[in-house]
């Protein structure tokens, strides 16, 4: 297929990139470089240097060699839930507004087929664990209530314009795949921050409340490697109907508690990582794991790197492999 993925220079976006190459799909990657990295595009894919807002129109004009896209994956967002609650309009203007004019102009230009990055977060605070596609959805900040209103805008667009659409929930993404990895400006994720501490970067890891109603008192989340995410939305490009949005959960089913990740990441490392106890960080659920028997039966997709000690060595070797670029002069 001939694909566009905005956000494809970020983290999540480069590694499906990637993975879409490699299976043979014609990419061409819409990034801003807000927080992707021009060099984080796989070979083998285009990447237009622009906005959505500035770009969208003339891109899916283009197509590919002048032949108009057969879908969108849409990577490209703003993501730190912390920020959106300072600075809502950002979140608005930059998650929902933008995506809007994605469905226009896609609406205009007849692309058929949207794969959308939605989260975990649309379901806030969890009644029960595992979550279902079928829970409430009741975000409890700004991200996710933008890619809420993202997710209705898409059901609507779909209903009455044809479009066929997916929508993946994502738990918390973990992982690299090769030289595609994790690298924020401003890291906020638990993983890489444990991963800063091993690589003499950080003194040391907080620990977000020991507390908690969970078997070691700290925080319990869903892992699910990058490259299992990536697979998903292969899948999900291939399951896409006419006039349908589907929505999936994607994550391993399984949860893991701070403590077991920071423990994980010593193993991997060989690094004692020191930890305090912190204050609990506002907005935090204490549990959340997804229930991916859905995507299980409906994508025929199957999580395949449950482990975490694999997740965090790949992570840790994605660190490792760029500091050693770095030191060398040859960054990437
Ligand atoms: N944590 C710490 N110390 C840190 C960083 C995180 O203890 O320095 C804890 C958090 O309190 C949480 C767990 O580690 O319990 C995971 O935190 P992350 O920030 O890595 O991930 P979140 O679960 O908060 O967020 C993820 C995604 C969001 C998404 C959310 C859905 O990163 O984009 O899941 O609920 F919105």
């Amino acid at each position: 297929m001939r694909l566009l993925v905005t956000g494809g220079a970020g983290y999540v976006g480069s590694v499906c990139a990637a993975r879409l190459v490699e299976s043979g799909h014609e990419v061409v990657v819409l990034d801003d470089l807000s927080t992707g990295h021009a060099d984080a595009v796989p070979d083998g894919a285009r990447l237009v240097e622009a906005g959505i807002d500035d770009a969208i129109g003339g891109v899916l004009a283009e197509g590919v060699g002048g032949a108009g896209f057969d879908g969108v994956l849409h990577f490209a967002a703003k993501s730190l839930v912390g920020e959106s609650m300072q600075d809502p309009a950002k979140y608005w203007q930059g998650n929902v507004v933008t995506s809007l004019r994605l469905l226009d102009a896609m609406r205009e230009h007849g692309t058929p087929r949207l794969v959308f990055s939605s989260t975990a977060a649309t379901y806030g605070e969890p009644e029960r664990v595992p979550i279902a596609e079928t829970a409430p959805t009741r975000p409890t900040n700004t991200y996710g209530a933008t890619k809420l209103a993202i997710d209705h805008a898409i059901t609507s667009y779909a209903a009455a314009h044809g479009l066929a659409a997916v929508s993946l929930r994502y738990f918390n993404v973990a992982g690299a795949y090769g030289r595609f990895g994790e690298r924020h400006g401003v890291e906020t994720h638990l993983i890489p921050i444990v991963l800063q501490v091993a690589s003499g970067r950080r003194e040391r890891v907080q620990v977000y409340g020991d507390d908690w109603p969970t078997q070691d008192g700290t925080c319990v989340r869903d892992y699910i490697h990058v490259v299992d995410l990536a697979d998903a939305h292969l899948r999900a490009l291939e399951h896409a109907a006419a006039g349908e949005h589907r929505i999936y959960n994607l994550g391993n089913g399984l949860g893991f508690s701070v403590k077991q990740v920071i423990d994980a990441c010593r193993e991997v490392t060989g690094h004692p990582i020191p930890a305090d106890v912190a204050p609990r960080r506002a907005g935090d659920p204490a549990v959340l794991v997804a229930g991916s028997e859905k995507a299980r039966t409906e994508l025929g997709w199957k999580p395949e790197r449950v482990d975490l000690t694999g997740i965090v060595r790949d992570a840790w070797n994605f660190t490792t492999d760029r500091d050693e670029e770095t030191r060398a002069g040859r960054v990437w």
